[in-house]
């Protein structure tokens, strides 16, 4: 009985009219939506570009690469205070900061009950009670003070985001003058045709992403400028994403099969479809708000 409503809240959540990401990741449970061989589990699509797919422990690699990226690009120093990670997943990242970057403090922050529970486990198994914590919150009202925040971090999460501009602001309201925030996303531009159309409508549904998050880069860099942010860096990480998690995906299909649900996977058979973009975003708070 368990098991049938299980299976059920899956198309319950897909045909529901409102986005609800934290219930979506709660539903994948505590190993997350990918098999993976032993380590932490995986929620994001990993960096490719020292590894290939066939490879041992590949996606786990691949997605603790991705932290890496995002990490090296945050610019971490000794006098970093509190580093917060948005859409922290499981902790794995808030984990990696605090080991590989020595960061006194670093919290993340996720809507998933599920994940935080469970991530909670991994900063307790790693010994880091003490400077890593991961919070039950929403990204788009962050609670924490304004300008009490020396660095974000935030990977593959803000696509989710109710809105992502909303995102933009808090991190614009709690990041300290001159603090960072560095990030990875998915960013679907709107559909051209009717295929795509209905293609993102089943997607946005089956990956709970809230129509206001669809528009192209351009009017992505726009809107964080436009919620105060000052834009550092940019680039696109599609080649180094998309293709190879495709072939990640098309070679562990088999192993793939009991993770999933039968109306997840129709509702999102379109995801290598869409012209999605994948980018990497460095930008900072400005020091002296400008005229
Ligand atoms: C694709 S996963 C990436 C997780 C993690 N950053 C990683 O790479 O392992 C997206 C994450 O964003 C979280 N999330 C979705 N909507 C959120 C929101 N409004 N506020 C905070 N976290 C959210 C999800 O629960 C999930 O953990």
């Amino acid at each position: 009985m368990k098991v049938l409503e299980h299976v059920l809240s899956w198309p319950k959540l897909i045909l529901a009219s409102d986005n609800n990401a934290g219930r979506n990741y709660d539903l994948w449970g505590q190993n997350g939506p990918f098999p993976t061989d032993g380590g932490n589990p995986v929620v994001n699509m990993g960096y490719w570009k020292e590894i290939s797919v066939g490879e041992d422990h590949d996606l786990e690699r691949a997605s603790n690469a991705l932290f890496e990226l995002v990490a090296r690009h945050a610019g971490f120093t000794a006098a970093d205070r509190l580093v917060l990670d948005i859409g922290c997943g499981f902790g794995t990242m808030a984990i990696l900061c605090a080991e590989r970057f020595g960061l006194a403090r670093v919290v993340g922050v996720n809507v998933s009950g599920v994940q935080v529970a469970t991530g909670r486990h991994f900063i307790a198994k790693a010994e880091l009670e003490d400077r890593v914590e991961l919070l039950e919150a929403g990204a788009t009202e962050l609670p924490f003070a304004d300008a009490s925040v020396d660095k974000i971090v935030s990977v593959e999460a803000a696509f989710h985001f109710p809105t992502r501009e909303r995102f933009f602001s808090e991190a614009a309201r709690v990041l300290k003058p001159g603090g960072i925030l560095s990030m990875v996303d998915l960013c679907a531009p709107p559909p051209e045709g009717l295929l795509q159309s209905l293609s993102l409508k089943m997607l946005r549904h089956a990956l709970q992403i809230p129509a206001d998050n669809i528009y192209a880069v351009p009017e992505y860099l726009r809107r964080m400028e436009g919620a105060g942010l000052e834009l550092l860096e940019t680039e696109s990480l599609y080649l180094l994403t998309f293709p190879h998690f495709r072939r990640w995906v098309l070679r562990n299909v088999l192993r793939m099969l009991p993770h999933t649900n039968v109306f997840f996977a129709l509702a999102s058979g379109g995801y290598f479809f869409y012209p999605w973009d994948y980018v990497r975003i460095k930008a900072r708070k400005p020091i002296a708000i400008p005229d």
